[in-house]
């Protein structure tokens, strides 16, 4: 069952989500070369708990931090670590927060220092199919017209879809009813209607689009070894139009 938020409770969850935002502006701000992905996620941490939320991810199915962040060819679930970024690294940013009954949810990915062309282009290519899909988010479509509509953008930018993982609805769970896939012929699946509160999230391989897990049970990465992008905002249905909930004022 897909539950629809009413006016008020699609406000509370602005807050949690505006949490999400400004915590992500703070941790890319601190992208650099030599920090360690433990910083990051230490400094997430603190800054949630500063804003009066709580880490979603953490402890989530056992989930060991507050931050996902996975580095070139690992996909999503990176666990932060005493890694330390690389000139040239690709990096996603995953981010999760409870605040007074509801979930927030956003990701980003950003180069460290100087990257390659290539990853510039998967880079951008992710964020605007992440637009491009948030702009069907509108009462009337059909669920998939989201789907195909990512898939379409990606595959013409010569990359391709991660089908294993998929985004989703969100409310007083992080998780709940549909699951929304960058991946499906268009007009399938429900119809979208004013107060669904969606988390939409392409996450893109420059390679094929198979993944793996690795040993930790956790981190996902391409089969292939190849580039991945994430990006992901929580957006919610309404009367006027779609609204983005994780907006970066940066980005
Ligand atoms: N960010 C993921 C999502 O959007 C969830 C991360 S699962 C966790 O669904 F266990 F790592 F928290
Ligand atoms: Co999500």
């Amino acid at each position: 069952m897909i539950i629809l938020k009413s006016r008020h409770e699609i406000e509370k969850m602005k807050i949690s989500n505006r949490i999400v935002a400004g915590v992500l502006e703070e941790v890319i701000k601190k992208i650099r070369v030599g920090v360690t992905t433990i910083e990051l996620d230490r400094l997430a941490e603190s800054v949630i708990l500063k804003k009066g939320g709580t880490p979603a991810f953490k402890g989530y199915r056992g989930y060991p931090n507050s931050l996902c962040i996975s580095i070139n060819e690992q996909v999503v679930h990176g666990i932060p670590s005493n890694r330390r970024l690389k000139e040239g690294d690709l990096v996603s940013i995953d981010l999760g927060v409870y605040h007074d009954g509801y979930y927030g949810d956003a990701a980003v990915t950003v180069g460290v220092g100087e990257i390659t062309d290539e990853a510039k282009r998967l880079l951008d290519a992710t964020q605007k199919a992440l637009y491009i899909g948030i702009e069907k988010a509108t009462a009337g479509n059909h669920l998939s017209d989201i789907s195909n509509a990512v898939q379409m953008y990606v595959e013409g930018e010569g990359f391709s879809v991660v089908r294993a993982f998929v985004g989703h609805g969100i409310g007083t769970s992080l998780h709940e009813e549909p699951q929304v896939p960058n991946f499906g012929e268009a007009g399938k699946g429900p119809l979208l209607k004013s107060g669904m509160v969606l988390a939409i999230e392409p996450m893109v391989n420059a390679g094929v689009s198979d993944v793996d897990v690795l040993e930790d049970d956790w981190t996902v990465v391409t089969a292939d070894g190849s580039l991945s992008a994430h990006f992901e905002h929580t957006v919610a249905i309404t009367d006027n139009g779609v609204e983005i909930l994780t907006k970066v004022a940066s980005l």
